[in-house]
């Protein structure tokens, strides 16, 4: 025997004796023919082989397992068990191989032990979230989310999360959440004045129609001076005038009377449906996330002057991705002297054809535009307006239409 093992057995047995003060190993039954005598003898430990059954005058002599050979009961056994040589596919070693304990595999991150394969973790669903990650042993747990949570992927590892708190950040909340959306919150005067639409494709549509498109000399004033409720103060007036061109000063007039008689029966229904008419055109293109070569694309379509480069990077900076478009028709609009928003579109719609647009969103666009022209809004306002104007400016107005 070398010296080596020697000093290894020597060890060993001084180890062995020293837990045994604790918990005494283990016997076995051993029939000693020397003596005719039935011994009982002590099992040999993990990491051990029993090299030689114990006799009257000696205790069990055990010698460690060869390297890659473990045991890891206490046992009888005259031979050490072969440490398992390879992992499965889809597995690594998760505890090599030591005297003893066999060598530990386990599944790939991301795959658990089904049976005899590494499987991938499942996924949960929208309105799921993960209750508890899976590990190599056992698949992700999915939990459906509770109220005032949600989750809108699939996703082995995203748990519920909760609502946004509008409220919390200040905000007006527009749509409630459920299970797979988060709550929508809007109202975020910081953000829309950042963007600043000046006028709406609704507020353009409802006051394009409500007005006459030729415009006598005075008419502004005309408008000023029959508005129902609270007029706008010349000041404003002469502001309205000074920065706008002549369709501009309508929109800004109108914008501002409805602005200051909020509180009116009248103005509360414009308002209300003019809200009515942003939140459809917001479901018609509100989702269309354009890029910015997209919107590079539909800009450079719109007839008459372009709207530059850099003004779209800014919108495109300064506006949330539903407002981004409204933002430039509302610059391209302006530019071109008050040219209605709609006839650009449809304009440019003829020519998006050759830059490979989306589909879903010249479909939406051609939608909204639908909309937009819907006969009765148009009629509706008309009438209304004509009204509220009264009989004096009716006839200046029919002159003009
Ligand atoms: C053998 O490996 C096991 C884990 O697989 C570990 O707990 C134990 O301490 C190791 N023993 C030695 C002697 O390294
Ligand atoms: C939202 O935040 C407000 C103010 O911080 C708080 O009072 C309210 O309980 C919160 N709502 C939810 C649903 O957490
Ligand atoms: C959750 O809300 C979204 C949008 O708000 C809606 O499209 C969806 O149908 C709702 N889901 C359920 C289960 O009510
Ligand atoms: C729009 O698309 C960009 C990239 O394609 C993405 O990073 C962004 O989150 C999207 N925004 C919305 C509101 O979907």
């Amino acid at each position: 025997m070398n010296k080596l093992l020697c000093c290894a057995l020597v060890f060993l047995d001084i180890s062995i004796k020293w837990t045994m003060q604790e918990t005494l190993p283990p016997k076995y039954l051993h029939y000693d023919p020397e003596t005719s005598r039935q011994l009982m003898c002590d099992k040999c430990p993990p990491g051990t082989y029993l090299k030689q059954h114990c006799t009257a005058r000696r205790e069990t002599l055990c010698t460690p397992c060869p390297d890659h050979y473990y045991t890891d009961t206490w046992h009888t056994s005259e031979e050490c068990l072969y440490c398992s040589s390879v992992c499965k596919e889809l597995q690594h070693v998760k505890q090599e191989c030591n005297r003893t304990h066999n060598r530990v595999c386990e599944c790939e991150e991301g795959r658990y032990l089904d049976l005899e394969f590494c499987v991938k973790h499942r996924s949960c669903p929208p309105g799921f979230g993960v209750a508890q990650a899976g590990t190599p042993e056992r698949n992700t747990v999915c939990k459906r989310c509770p109220d005032g949570f949600f989750s809108d992927e699939m996703s082995s590892k995203a748990p519920c999360r909760k609502h946004t708190n509008c409220s919390a950040l200040g905000l007006l909340l527009t749509q409630k959440g459920n299970a797979t959306h988060d709550n929508v919150c809007s109202g975020n005067s910081e953000s829309t004045q950042k963007c600043g639409i000046d006028v709406t494709l609704c507020e353009e549509a409802f006051f394009r129609f409500a007005v006459p498109t030729k415009f006598t000399p005075n008419w502004l004033s005309v408008l000023v001076d029959n508005l129902p409720g609270s007029k706008v103060n010349a000041e404003s007036v002469e502001r309205i005038k000074r920065r706008h061109s002549s369709q501009e000063q309508t929109f800004q007039l109108l914008k501002l009377w409805k602005h200051q008689n909020k509180d009116q029966d009248m103005v509360k229904k414009i308002i209300q449906d003019i809200d009515l008419c942003e939140n459809s055109v917001q479901r018609h293109i509100g989702h269309a996330n354009l890029t910015l070569d997209q919107l590079r694309s539909l800009m450079e379509s719109l007839p008459g002057k372009k709207v530059g480069a850099e003004a779209i990077e800014k919108a495109r900076r300064a506006c949330k991705s539903s407002e981004q478009l409204p933002k430039l028709l509302s610059l391209w609009r302006t530019k071109n002297g008050d040219q209605d928003s709609l006839k650009g579109l449809m304009h440019a719609l003829k020519h998006l054809k050759t830059y490979h647009f989306p589909k879903s969103v010249t479909q939406s666009l051609r939608k909204t535009i639908r909309f937009l022209h819907s006969f009765t809004m148009y009629r509706l306002y008309q009438k209304l307006f004509l009204e509220m104007i009264g009989n004096q400016v009716q006839s200046v107005k029919i002159s003009c239409l």
